[in-house]
């Protein structure tokens, strides 16, 4: 099964309700929702939640990850721990489309107490239509995979 397609999204407690949007706005654009929760509105650790997501982005099962906790913050940095990943936060258009043009970054992290929800859809757009530029762009995301050892 191809993964081109294949959208990983997960999130902690503060965030349920943005994920769905974003849910239900990415399977309205053709994308195949990889929705893996939770879909309880208790508080969970945000950590188990970022990691849960990177591994099926770093597998290759997925090729994108939508990862959100109230910050964006504390779950970006769990993502990040897993080798492969390049997970930004953005609040805005501009740098999720910049993410993916010059850090070629696979999945990206949202504030739900930070960013409205339609805010939140545009920046997802933004980042899903942009495109790796490569060049000199690659030799530098190379050194950043450089540092993962
Ligand atoms: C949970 O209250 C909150 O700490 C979490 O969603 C996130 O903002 C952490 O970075």
């Amino acid at each position: 099964m191809s993964a081109s397609n294949r959208i990983v999204l997960s999130s902690d407690h503060a965030a349920i309700q943005f994920r769905q949007a974003i849910a239900a706005h990415l399977a309205a654009l053709g994308w195949v929702v990889v929705d893996i929760g939770p879909s309880s509105p208790e508080s969970t650790p945000y950590p188990r939640h970022g990691e849960a997501a990177a591994r099926l982005v770093a597998s290759g099962e997925c090729r994108f990850g939508i990862i959100l906790c109230g910050t964006g913050q504390g779950i970006m940095m769990a993502a990040n721990k897993v080798k492969g990943i390049r997970c930004g936060v953005c609040a805005d258009t501009f740098s999720a489309r910049m993410i993916r043009q010059h850090n070629d970054a696979n999945m990206l992290s949202i504030g739900a107490r930070v960013v409205g929800e339609g805010l939140a859809l545009d920046i997802v757009d933004a980042f899903l239509s942009a495109e790796f530029e490569g060049g000199r762009h690659a030799t530098r995301v190379a050194m950043i995979e450089a540092l993962e050892g």
